[in-house]
């Protein structure tokens, strides 16, 4: 079965075919680069952008599939949690494809699709895992018990792992977005430089990166230029290390507290190459494994949208066209 997968909840206009939620024939991902020079995403101008691109991003991995319309079996598409207006675009192109096609059509939420990245990059992947989803807008511990079958054991109760990224390097001149940026200066730098705070640890049921922020702000106020300047390495390594302890210490408790052995990393700060090491590091002990996507299925991409949907369309059969855009859209309804 061919899935033709539409993203566009932020700033990723992606598009892309994959068979059976096995192989991906195609991936086209278009970063929007307009929000660089304001340091954060503008939801009117990537509605903007995502109207100008969506027709050229999907004929493009129709393309690079070698595929026409006629081969496509169903079509899936974002339909929350995300910005209205970006949302909207990529759900109303879907919906008027699906209608015009007369193939079925598939909401996907977001989050399912984090999810579903890492069954396209590991197959082997029990359906029934805990998945650490850490984005630019969530951060969320979710006990995965099948198909569409979540429960919720953490989420952030303000900024996610990926903003408090995003802000910290604002904060250090780093540019937007700044997770990687970050990633890359904290690879020379000592972690145990200045100590940064660690929110809610242990069962608690949610993270908090918002003190964390504020903290590593008012230590930069502190400094000279020259100083930070000098340090720029060494702070990366304290901040991220902050963040990594965080994500690590409530992802094990959980594993320990459910007795799960596979835990799947994925959206956008699962590239993060220090939590990768220290958590397959901590789970060791428990004999429990890390899975995390490859780079390109991290961050935003239709290929896991597509592959969320095959799974909802033979679980479910097809959804309504009446599907709304939903910014606040849960994954546990
Ligand atoms: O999943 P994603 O593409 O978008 C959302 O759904 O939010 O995640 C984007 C986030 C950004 O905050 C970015 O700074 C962060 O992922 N990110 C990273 C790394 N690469 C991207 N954070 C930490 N380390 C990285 N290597
Ligand atoms: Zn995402």
């Amino acid at each position: 079965m061919l899935v033709l997968g539409i993203e566009t909840s932020c700033d990723e206009c992606s598009a892309a075919v994959v068979e059976n939620a096995e192989i991906i024939r195609s991936n086209v991902i278009l970063t929007q680069l307009v929000h660089e020079k304001y340091g954060g995403v503008i939801p009117e101008l990537s509605s903007r952008e995502h109207i100008k691109t969506i027709t050229a991003v999907v004929e493009e991995a129709l393309q690079k599939a070698n595929c026409t319309f006629d081969d496509i079996d169903i079509i899936a598409a974002t339909h929350g949690p995300g910005l209205v207006g970006p949302l909207l675009v990529g759900l109303t192109f879907a919906k008027g494809l699906s209608f015009a096609l007369r193939k079925p059509f598939v909401p996907v939420n977001h989050m399912e699709g984090h999810i579903c990245a890492n069954y396209l990059a590991h197959p082997h992947l029990p359906k029934k895992h805990l998945a650490l989803i850490v984005s630019g807008g969530h951060t969320m511990l979710v006990d995965v018990r099948g198909v569409a079958d979540y429960g919720l054991i953490a989420q952030t109760r303000d900024d996610a792992a990926g903003e408090a990224f995003d802000k910290i390097s604002k904060l250090m001149g780093l540019g937007y977005p700044g997770g990687a940026v970050i990633d890359r200066l904290a690879k020379n730098g000592n972690p145990e430089f200045a100590h940064f705070p660690r929110a809610v640890r242990g069962e608690d049921d949610s993270f908090s990166f918002s003190g964390l922020k504020t903290s590593v702000a008012l230590y930069l106020e502190k400094q000279s230029h020259e100083f930070i300047a000098q340090h720029q390495a060494d702070i990366a390594a304290s901040f991220q290390e902050a963040v990594v302890d965080a994500l690590v210490d409530k992802t094990v408790s959980a594993v320990k507290k459910l007795g799960v052995q596979h835990v799947g990393l994925t959206g956008g700060v699962a590239a993060n190459s220090r939590l990768r090491t220290r958590l397959t590091d901590a789970l060791k002990p428990y004999n429990a494994k890390l899975y995390y996507p490859p780079l390109s299925l991290c961050t935003d991409n239709a290929a896991m949208i597509a592959a969320a949907g095959y799974y909802r369309f033979e679980t479910f059969g097809p959804g309504e066209l009446v599907a709304n855009a939903i910014p606040s859209l849960s994954l546990f309804d």
